[in-house]
């Protein structure tokens, strides 16, 4: 089913994908190979499977699980050891650190953190019922470390989840919330309006520091020219 020799992936210019990764990974019912942009830089013993669409410059740490039906935009980083299941949307700019756990039919917007340890779920009474449904994240979502996100939720723009938050209904856009079950205020001033687009590609060996990266557009991220903006004194 997954000959080595046969690739069933298309990748842009100057990716630099480590040995043991496997891109294109077919399934049964198959259609489309994996489409990843160029700049790609893939660490050992990732699979990404077939019918995924990755924009450019993704960054991917080792012993990452992408599975089919994946629409992932730009400059996304997704560190090791995390399971995206099939069949969601992730925007631009989008930084998932390690061990992170997100179900199908999970929709992500841009420039969104997620911490160390989250678990994102779909089902509300699973194995009970066959209905799923994931979270819909929206843009410069902060989600701290060990955060669990509940079937269905709805979490607006500029949104803060202190770490181990179990947030079990929605969110409204610019709020604060944390605890068990998560409980929202509105955003403190001191969280500021957006995320700082800097920050997706740094960390020790993160990263984007070959030659030419210089090169970001406005339209490259959501909110940068405004971020940009609220830095000048
Ligand atoms: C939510 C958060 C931003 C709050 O920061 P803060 O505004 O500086 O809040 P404080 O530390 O002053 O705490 C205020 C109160 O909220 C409580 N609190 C803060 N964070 C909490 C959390 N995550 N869960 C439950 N309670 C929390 C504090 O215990 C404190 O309670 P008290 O007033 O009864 O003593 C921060 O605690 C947090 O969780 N950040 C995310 C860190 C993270 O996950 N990073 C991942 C990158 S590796």
């Amino acid at each position: 089913m997954n000959p080595p020799e046969v690739p069933f992936y298309e990748i842009g210019p100057g990716a630099e994908i480590a040995p043991n990764v496997q891109l294109g990974y077919r399934y049964p019912g198959c259609r489309v190979p994996t489409r990843i942009g160029g700049r790609a830089r893939i660490h050992s013993g990732t699979v990404i499977y077939a019918d995924t669409t990755i924009g450019e410059r993704f960054t991917c740490g080792h012993n990452v699980t992408i599975r089919a039906e994946c629409e992932i935009g730009d400059r996304v980083v997704i560190l090791h050891g995390c399971t995206l299941e099939g069949r969601m949307k992730i925007g631009k700019g989008v930084k998932i650190m390690p061990h992170v756990y997100i179900p199908s039919r999970t929709v992500i917007g841009s420039m969104v953190f997620i911490g160390p340890g989250t678990t994102v779920l779909n089902a509300r009474f699973p194995m009970r019922e066959a209905k799923v449904g994931g979270p819909t994240i929206g843009n410069n979502v902060v989600i701290g470390g060990g955060v669990t996100i509940g079937p269905g939720v709805v979490i607006g723009d500029n949104v803060f989840i202190g770490a181990g938050a179990t947030v079990l209904k929605d969110i409204p856009a610019n709020s604060l919330a944390f605890g068990t079950p998560a409980k929202h205020q509105p955003l403190p001033e001191k969280f500021g309006s957006r995320n700082d687009p800097r920050q997706v590609f740094c960390g020790l060996d993160l990263w984007d520091n070959r030659p030419g990266d210089e090169t970001w557009k406005e339209e490259d991220f959501f909110g940068r020219a405004e971020w940009l903006s609220e830095q000048q004194p």
